[in-house]
């Protein structure tokens, strides 16, 4: 873990996660409370997720990991995830460029096969484009669910072992892992959920097996650096012991 620099940081003990998960939830609550449609609480959901991937460059955080859109979330109605697709869209468009300036690697985890071919090709783009860059590893679940996932990747490794290209006890957790579309990321230190819920919504299941989490009540549009901080504070708080005494 990386120490937080005094000039980003209120704590200076304070540790800083190396990788920070966030489950970015209550645009719609957001909308609601303004009497507005819930479009509207995820287009103010996009300028969070903006003040969020600056504020965890500059607070030094290696890895940031946003859930933007479930696999369930296609359950939705159609109008709904029509705009979310529109504003997907957006969001690659506009904020590209300035990530790219920032040094930002961007990585898209899910099922990208349900997207229109234009989105796919954006998606495709970003990652792409930001290949080579170094200061931020950021990763956004797109049509990600993590039992479609795990079953994605216990297909493959049946395949493996059915075309006699490994043994069965060649399965071990690092096969499966590796096989996983987070294959290369460290696990989440910290987990964020904003507007009070406290469950996980299919999100990192393998992944999180020792993460720490931290439910905010702020709903997503509120949140800001200062929400980011005090989960840090929080989380450097905790005591992670992995199973083991210490
Ligand atoms: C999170 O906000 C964004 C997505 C899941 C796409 P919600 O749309 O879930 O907002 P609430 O939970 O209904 O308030
Ligand atoms: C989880 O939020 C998915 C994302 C934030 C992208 P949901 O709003 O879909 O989760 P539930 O339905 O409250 O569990
Ligand atoms: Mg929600």
């Amino acid at each position: 873990m990386a120490v937080l620099s005094s000039q980003a940081q209120p704590n200076e003990q304070a540790c800083v996660p190396r990788h920070v998960a966030i489950i970015m939830d209550g645009n719609g609550r957001w909308a609601r409370g303004r009497g507005k449609p819930r479009t509207m609480g995820h287009r103010a959901g996009i300028e969070a997720v903006r003040r969020t991937v600056e504020a965890a460059g500059d607070l030094g955080i290696e890895y940031l990991t946003l859930y933007g859109f479930s696999t369930e979330n296609w359950k939705r109605p159609e109008s709904e995830v029509t705009d979310l697709m529109g504003l997907l869209r957006f969001f690659l468009k506009r904020e590209l460029a300035t990530l790219h300036r920032n040094n930002v690697k961007i990585r898209i985890i899910g099922d990208r096969s349900r997207f229109a071919d234009d989105i796919r090709d954006l998606l495709d783009g970003a990652e792409q484009k930001t290949r080579n860059n170094t200061r931020l590893n950021l990763t956004i679940a797109l049509s990600y669910g993590a039992r479609a996932e795990i079953t994605e990747a216990v297909r493959e490794i049946a395949r493996q072992v059915a075309s006699g290209q490994i043994t069965a006890d060649a399965v071990t957790e690092d096969l499966i892992e590796n096989n996983l579309s987070t294959a290369g990321l460290p696990d989440p230190d910290l987990l964020i959920r904003t507007s009070g819920e406290q469950r996980i919504s299919n999100f990192l299941l393998w992944q999180s097996a020792y993460t720490e989490f931290v439910f905010e009540d702020v709903l997503w549009p509120d949140f800001d650096r200062s929400h980011l901080e005090k989960a840090i504070e929080n989380f450097a708080g905790r005591e992670r012991r992995f199973g083991a005494v210490i």
